[in-house]
């Protein structure tokens, strides 16, 4: 976790204290570090100095409206999947042109609003999908720009992690199905082909998977180049992990020498590339805050009940997902500890955010859950009618709301009762 650290036994983020921001905004809360999300973002920079590329954030990892801002500004383009992403991306500032509307599942209506705003690329996912968004276009008297998905199959045996670039699920197309459909697509008259994209996966750790795929990403663009069909752009997709528990991924700047050296090498060097992390910009510049309500020790497990639950933070319910918890205050070596499991208050066995952890806390204790930056606040739901938190963005000493606790009126604003006649 970059920026943050202890001063004076207190959890700081960049320069401010994250309990001065729990008493100030109320827990949980999400708070992110500007930095830290602009040194992820420099190294992927870093690592494309001199080269033709587009970074587009994946911005279902975190689409809050002032994060969208952040990377605007900072000349991101971003990866969508549905309408109200697009919207969010016009709403925070962002650049339509440089969108990329990826998903197995996009409707007419979706296909006609971005034709609409003029989007840079669609990434198709299925021949079915090409037929559609040809037809839409067409209606528009428009030629939609494309990338079809192609599956690379990369070898699962040694990385069990990866699954979205495999045969056998729901994305993309196959391997030897991927000329075929270019010259389909190609044939099509609302269409006009402009890349080629892949996603293998997500918190993907290794760079032997990369290395690979970008291997057979290159041999399908000469496949198709060789029937005639120019792909002037390359998008590799996202999926680089972080650091949750001791992980040690391939930093964005390293791992991007060597694919490059391996375009290079193959004459592609020159290429548009489009690229589209969401994880690894965002993952470990946040940290939900957390208040201790009860501790409520057992005969097997001793509970530490804290003030955010699964719809809050969902990973860990969904994934078995490991996230570091660590308190606002710093504990004396000699404080006693126990083992916990940290527990939200929502009526589920499944609600909890950290398994068997030591903790010195007492009731009334603020924690941090780390690594909480990438789809954690997205993924959250108002289960229990649980509104959503506050999110904070800090600047240096600078802390500024970006968004505001969800009250429970916005939670069941849009519900209607149904009119009651006399009895
Ligand atoms: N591009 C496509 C087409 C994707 O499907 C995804 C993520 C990304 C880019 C960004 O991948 P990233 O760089 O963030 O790994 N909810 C799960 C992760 C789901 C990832 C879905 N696709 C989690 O919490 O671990």
């Amino acid at each position: 976790h970059p920026h943050l650290h202890y001063h004076d036994q207190a959890l700081q983020l960049e320069g401010l204290r994250l309990a001065d921001l729990a008493r100030e905004f109320g827990t949980p809360l999400y708070v992110y570090s500007q930095a830290a999300m602009l040194d992820a973002l420099g190294a992927y920079q870093r690592g494309f100095a001199g080269r033709k590329v587009q970074i587009c954030y994946a911005m279902k990892a975190n689409s809050s409206l002032a994060v969208l801002q952040l990377f605007a500004r900072h000349g991101c383009g971003f990866d969508i999947v549905s309408a109200g992403e697009l919207q969010r991306v016009i709403a925070a500032g962002g650049d339509p042109a440089k969108v990329i509307f990826s998903g197995v599942g996009k409707t007419r209506a979706e296909m006609r609003q971005a034709l609409e705003v003029g989007i840079g690329c669609f990434n198709v996912e299925s021949e079915a999908e090409l037929e559609v968004l040809s037809e839409v276009a067409q209606s528009m008297g428009l030629r939609a720009p494309i990338s079809i998905r192609v599956n690379p199959n990369v070898d699962a045996k040694t990385h069990p992690y990866i699954s979205t670039g495999l045969k056998g699920n729901k994305f993309g197309i196959a391997h030897e199905r991927t000329v075929a459909t270019y010259q389909r697509a190609a044939a099509l008259p609302g269409l006009r082909v402009v890349g080629i994209d892949c996603h293998i996966g997500s918190q993907i750790t290794e760079e032997s998977p990369y290395l690979d795929a970008m291997d057979r990403m290159l041999d399908l663009v000469q496949a198709i180049e060789a029937a005639g069909i120019a792909v002037h752009h390359i998008d590799f997709g996202g999926g680089l992990g972080i650091d949750y528990n001791g992980d040690t991924p391939p930093r964005a700047d390293a791992l991007w020498a060597k694919l490059l050296a391996k375009l290079d090498a193959r004459g592609y060097g020159d290429r548009q590339l489009m690229i589209e992390p969401g994880r690894s910009l965002v993952g470990n510049a946040g940290v939900c805050l957390t208040e201790v309500l009860y501790l409520k020790p057992g005969e097997q497990k001793n509970f530490c009940i804290v003030d955010a639950a699964m719809n809050d933070l969902p990973r860990p319910a969904m994934y078995q997902a490991y996230h570091a918890i660590v308190p606002l205050q710093a504990t004396a070596p000699t404080a006693v500890s126990h083992v916990y499991d940290v527990v939200g208050p929502i009526c589920e066995s499944g609600d909890w955010i950290g398994r068997d952890r030591n903790l010195a806390v007492a009731a009334g204790d603020m924690l941090a859950v780390l690594s909480a930056g990438a789809y954690c606040s997205s993924m959250g739901s108002t289960y229990n009618t649980r509104p959503r938190p506050a999110e904070v963005l800090v600047d240096g000493a600078r802390a500024h709301l970006i968004r505001t606790r969800e009250s429970v009126n916005d939670i069941f604003r849009s519900e209607k009762l149904v009119p009651q006649g006399n009895p």
